[in-house]
């Protein structure tokens, strides 16, 4: 593939010389001056697929299209579908803890092996933005819709609008409101995003992103989940990587985009999740104690890795015909 890269010249004294004289040097870049990704050594197995949490039946059914021989795409999208359709599941799609107004609106994005990345952020009334988002990949020429204007058209593409607010997740609403924090206050009580990468039979990796965000945000209140580069990121060159808790950490360090540029350095995708998380403890020295943030990340090898910032966050794993919960590293010891 050919990656075209304009290269301007540094504003100068020189610069402004050549402006005036309307002689402005743009020169395209040569591929030879994008770093080409170091390939990792390290044996892992494909097709592969890892989610946070314990998200057994999302990477079931991630696994499920990837042993047909489907695509790591359709994959990460079949598993994103689980939790958002279960109204169990506070954290994702029907059933997501609502916003301090008792609405719930949800983020989700998708990227695939070719660079491709459709998001959608604060949307409310569609169960599954995982599949928006991928009809803003395919059918738009844009990355990103946000709230009336990616409703809109979601039903434009055939999506049906339904109250997402369960019982359940009204009651949990209604009982926080009777305690709730001065308004304006950050609540981080809710983050059990699903982030899911797969590497496919191909050898091609995709990745998802859906949540409900954070419980009880203000109204408005967007995450890292929809962000491409914070909440996930792919680059079928190197590798993948996504995140889930506490969003606004995730994004002010773009999370997944630092993991996978360290992968494209060199780094395995452990030492690259564990990086991440310390960028997270050198920036934010003491609250990174209080709330929680966890990456994975996968490479081209099937190599993954997980970390987190305390003991808790664990990830669902399927590789090699197995499909198991497992406990992630953390960087808190005690
Ligand atoms: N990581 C999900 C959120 O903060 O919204």
């Amino acid at each position: 593939m050919t990656i075209k890269r304009r290269k301007f010249i540094q504003q100068s004294v020189a610069g402004t010389a050549m402006a005036s004289t309307g002689l402005w040097a743009c020169q395209p870049a040569t591929n030879d001056e994008i770093p080409a990704a170091v390939v990792p050594q390290s044996s892992g197995t494909m097709p592969l697929v890892i989610a946070t949490w314990d998200n057994f039946e999302a990477t079931q059914a991630a696994a499920k299209v990837l042993e047909k021989g489907g695509s790591a795409l359709d994959a990460v999208e079949a598993g994103a579908r689980v939790p958002e359709a279960d109204p169990n599941d506070l954290s994702v799609g029907l059933g997501g803890l609502p916003d301090i107004k008792g609405v719930v609106t949800l983020d989700a994005c998708i990227m695939d092996d070719l660079g491709n990345a459709g998001a959608v952020c604060f949307l409310q009334g569609i169960k599954h933005p995982i599949s928006v988002a991928r009809k803003v990949m395919e059918q738009t020429s844009h990355v990103m819709l946000s709230g009336q204007g990616a409703l809109e058209f979601a039903l434009e593409q055939g999506f049906v609008e339904e109250n997402l607010l369960t019982v359940s997740s009204k009651k949990h609403w209604e009982e926080w409101l009777k305690d709730q924090k001065p308004f304006g206050e950050t609540n981080f009580e809710n983050h059990d995003t699903i982030g899911i990468l797969a590497l496919d039979a191909q050898g091609n990796i995709s990745g998802a992103c859906t949540t409900s965000g954070m419980a009880f945000k203000l109204h408005g209140r967007v995450g890292d989940s929809p962000i491409i580069g914070a909440g996930m990121y792919v680059d079928n060159e190197v590798g993948g990587a996504c995140a889930t808790g506490v969003g606004e950490y995730v994004m002010k360090t773009l999370g997944s985009f630092l993991i996978v540029e360290l992968m494209r350095q060199g780094k395995s995708p452990q030492e690259a999740c564990e990086e991440a998380i310390k960028r997270i403890v050198k920036r934010q020295p003491k609250l990174y104690r209080e709330y929680e943030v966890g990456y994975l990340a996968i490479n081209k090898s099937g190599v993954y890795g997980a970390y987190g910032t305390e003991k808790g966050f664990e990830y669902t794993l399927y590789q090699d015909g197995e499909n198991n919960k497992y406990p992630a590293e953390h960087f808190l010891k005690s």
